[in-house]
């Protein structure tokens, strides 16, 4: 499996490796409850944020020890969004893929532009065969998001995880490489 060449540039963004001195930009949103509402970790503070980052660095690839990929993406010189794919199974050749931006910069399709281009590496760098999303049914952001990338809606498990004292539901969504071509 080769890995893709970054950084890489997209109409607007630069997409590139996580690094130690990201970790303010990170932080500006994952510290905001709003932005982590409907992910599974508490907003980053003080003690936790330097555990996020230190994940988060090591994922420099499906074929690394981490076995993730993840990628700050970059507008104007700013970090202000992150997308990352992570291997659910290397031998079949399956990943999940996630996301999140800062909400200053919500409603211009960053996010979009950034998700489609780590769909690009998923299947046309690494091979991949299927790459999922899971998200809570109440993130409608991110089922739209899941949309406009052209994800299928697969699945609504009903009370999958218990999060934050309550049984959460699950939407999953789907892209196979053969729905590509
Ligand atoms: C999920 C998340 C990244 C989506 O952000 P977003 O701003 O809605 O997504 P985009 O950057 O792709 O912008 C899309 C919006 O911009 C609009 N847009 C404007 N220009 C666009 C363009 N060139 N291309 C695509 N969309 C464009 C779209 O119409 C869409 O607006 P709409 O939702 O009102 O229809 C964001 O809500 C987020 O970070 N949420 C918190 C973290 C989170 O929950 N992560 C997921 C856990 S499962």
């Amino acid at each position: 499996m080769d890995e893709p060449k970054l950084p890489l540039r997209t109409e607007r963004l630069v997409l590139r490796l996580h690094e130690p001195q990201d970790t303010a930009a990170l932080r500006a949103y994952y510290g905001d409850p709003e932005v982590v509402r409907y992910v599974p970790f508490a907003p980053w503070d003080d003690e936790s944020t330097p555990e996020h980052m230190a994940k988060r660095v090591k994922r420099r690839g499906l074929t690394c020890e981490a076995r993730g990929l993840g990628v700050v993406a970059v507008l104007d010189g700013r970090v202000v969004g992150d997308v990352a794919l992570w291997s659910t199974d290397d031998a079949q050749r399956l990943a999940e893929i996630g996301w999140a931006f800062h909400p200053e910069v919500a409603g211009r399709g960053l996010a979009t532009e950034a998700a489609a281009a780590v769909l690009d590496i998923a299947f046309d760098t690494y091979g991949l065969h299927r790459v999922a999303a899971q998200l809570d049914p109440r993130n409608v952001a991110s089922a739209r998001l899941c949309e406009r990338l052209g994800m299928q809606r697969e699945a609504h498990l009903r009370q999958s995880w218990w999060e934050d004292g309550e049984w959460t539901d699950s939407l999953v969504y789907g892209l196979l490489e053969s729905d590509r071509r």
